[in-house]
Order: C-alpha cells, then structure tokens, then sequence
C-alpha cells in the first residue's frame, strides 16, 4: 500500500489520501497546513470559521498519529495562535518534545507585541526509544570582521570547532524574501529547516510524510538527504512545479558518508555524532583559540553541490523566452567524495521548458 506513494507527490485531499497510508508506517510526518490567514493559494480557500478550522486540523494531526511510527516523530508548523490549540490536541495522543521558535518575522496581530516568529512543534509517537540526533550548527559570526559574535573570554579552547548544539530557538535560517528563489507559492519554507527537522530525526533511507506539500520542500530536502518521501497535494499546479525541482535534485547533500545541510557556500547543520569522522574534511583553527577570528572551512568547496539552494521554476522557466536563458546547467558536476571521485550527474541536459 505504502509504495504506491513512495518517493511522489500525490494530487489530492489529505485526509482522504491518508486513510491508504497503513499505522505505524512512515518515519517522520510534518505538516505546514494552511493558517488560515487568508492566504492567496490557487485551489484552496484559507478562510475557515474559527471552530470549522480546528476541527480540520484535529482530523489530519490524528492521521498524522496514526501513521507514524512507535519511534517517529511528529512536527506541526504553524503561527503561536493555532499551536496553542494544536498543543492541547496532541498532548492526549502523542508526547510533547519541543516548541521550536523559528525566528521570522510574521504577520501583524493587532496592536500589541510584533510576532517574531512561527512556531514548530515537536512530539513523538512514544513517550520513549524515539529517533531524535543532537544536531550542530556554525558559529556566528560578525559578518564583516568574521569575528565570533559571543565573547568566549579564555574559554575558546573548550569550544566545538564546528559550532554549538542546535538549541529550540532557530535564529540562523531566514524565510525566502527574494522573489527570484521562490516559487510561485504564498508560503514556501526555506529548504534548509527541513533539512535540519530530517537530520534531527531520521536516518538514510527513512520515510518523511508531508500531507501538505506545497512546491514540494519537504520532498526535496528528503531526496537530497538520501531519505524517502511521501507528499499530498491539492493542487496540480504546485506539484508540477515540485516534480521540476526533484527532476534536479540528487541525494548529494553529503560529505564521506555523512549527510549535512548545505547552504549557500556553507554546511549549516550537521548530526554531532557525525564531526569525528566529518572533522577531516575541514580545517581546523590550530591553535583552537584562533577560531575567534579563523573560521573552520571546508578543505574544497568543490563537495558543495551546485544547485544548493535555487532551482529554476517551472513557471519562471516557461516565462523565460531567452535563448540562453531557457538552458540552465547543462550539466551539475558533484563530488561523490566517499568514493574519492569526481561524478557528472546530467540533471538538466535539455532546454529548461515546460514538460
Ligand atoms: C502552507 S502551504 C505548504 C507549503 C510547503 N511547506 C512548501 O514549502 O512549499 C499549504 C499547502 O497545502 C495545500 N492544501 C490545502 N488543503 C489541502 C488538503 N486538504 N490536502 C492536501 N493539500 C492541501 C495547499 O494547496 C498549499 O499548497
């Protein structure tokens, strides 16, 4: 049953699509459902009464429940308001982990404090035996100077040459402002905090669900990470523009055989369990309490994947009548570096045109 929809975005309800999906089945379900804000999507109305909402969203987060896994985890993005609502759900039928803040300004509520964040909650099936990796991000830094922005005073010898603990308030990823690396959807997440909630709790090979897939993040950032995928859309047109963007994304998000978040010209999250062996890879401040001003860098940046965080749109592909431009990459060059070799992978030999 479940590899009729393994590894594909599938057209449809939600609700009506998961009663295919069997209990206890899937690794890793994450929802980013409609707020219910009014939001301009193409084949959905975001304006439910309150009660009628809330109602809706108990019905898919019980799905949710059900079919994941005795050792899988269970997130929910949303605005504070309706967590609140979701949290009292799902603290009856699945076990409270995290809130993570997720930094990003969001929609004005009135006249009272600026919302600065949205909000991802965090629970497991089972109170115990859960999947979960401590995960680890780079130092901050001045931006300008390459200073570390916390004053470690004579501590930095002690400090982890990667960077610390992801800790549950998310500061370092942004939401997508620029128009030209986002696809025409209102709500698209930034890649890389799926990355982050994959490598938190799964392994290679595991089954991420997401019964609201949107252009496709989730799909992508599994795929990349060398994890399996099952996506629910309503709309055709979101899902076409998710199948261009996994039609150019290969599980390369690794360094040796550890798979990391790569963003822009960095890796952003690792699983801490995995630097003694990644450690070779950089190189390292020596002395360590260089690391003030020296950062820990890739050996070769060459291990980057090329299409990190942008891919050509469908729509904006289709649009685009240049002739040079209507040819993206002709071909994406990666280094599959544990086996010490460089691969050329044709993702996009042909003219970047509608199917
Ligand atoms: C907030 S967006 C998800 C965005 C996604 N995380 C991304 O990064 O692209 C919610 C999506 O849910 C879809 N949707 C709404 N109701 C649905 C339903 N009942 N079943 C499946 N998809 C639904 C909408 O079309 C919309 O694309």
């Amino acid at each position: 049953m479940l590899d009729k929809y393994l590894n594909k975005i599938t057209q449809g309800d939600c609700l009506e699509l998961f009663k295919d999906i069997p209990d206890n089945s899937v690794d890793v379900t994450f929802a980013d459902p409609p707020f219910n804000l009014k939001k301009n999507y193409s084949s959905y109305k975001d304006s439910l009464e309150f009660q009628e909402y809330l109602d809706w969203c108990e019905k898919w987060i019980s799905e949710m429940v059900r079919v994941t896994k005795p050792t899988g985890s269970i997130f929910v993005h949303n605005i504070p308001k309706w967590l609140t609502y979701y949290a009292t759900f799902l603290n009856k039928h699945a076990h409270f982990k995290h809130w993570i803040a997720w930094d990003a300004p969001t929609a004005p509520m009135g006249k009272s404090l600026q919302p600065a964040h949205y909000g991802i909650l965090f629970y497991t099936k089972e109170p115990k035996g859960s999947k979960i990796y401590e995960l680890r991000y780079p130092h901050k830094r001045d931006r300008k100077q390459g200073y570390l922005w916390k004053d470690y005073g004579g501590k930095k010898d002690l400090l982890h040459p990667f960077g610390p603990l992801v800790s549950d308030v998310w500061t370092d990823i942004h939401r997508i402002k620029h128009n030209s690396k986002r696809d025409p959807h209102p709500c698209q997440l930034p890649i890389h905090l799926m990355d982050r909630l994959i490598l938190l709790t799964t392994d290679e090979g595991d089954i991420v669900l997401d019964p609201f897939s949107g252009t496709g993040t989730t799909a992508v950032a599994a795929k990349r990470l060398g994890r399996q995928f099952i996506g629910f859309e309503l709309d055709k047109k979101y899902i076409e523009i998710s199948e261009h963007k996994l039609n150019q994304t290969l599980p390369n998000f690794r360094i040796g055989n550890n798979w990391v978040s790569f963003y822009l010209n960095d890796i952003v999250t690792i699983k801490d369990k995995d630097w003694p062996d990644l450690s070779q890879y950089f190189s390292i401040p020596n002395p360590l309490r260089n690391i003030d001003f020296e950062k820990v860098e890739l050996l070769d940046k060459k291990w980057i994947p090329e299409n990190v965080y942008f891919f050509e749109s469908k729509e904006k592909s289709m649009n685009n009548v240049s002739p040079t431009a209507t040819t993206i990459k002709e071909s994406t060059k990666y280094k599959d570096n544990s086996e010490n070799k460089s691969t050329h992978i044709d993702i996009l030999s042909k003219p970047a045109i509608a199917k």
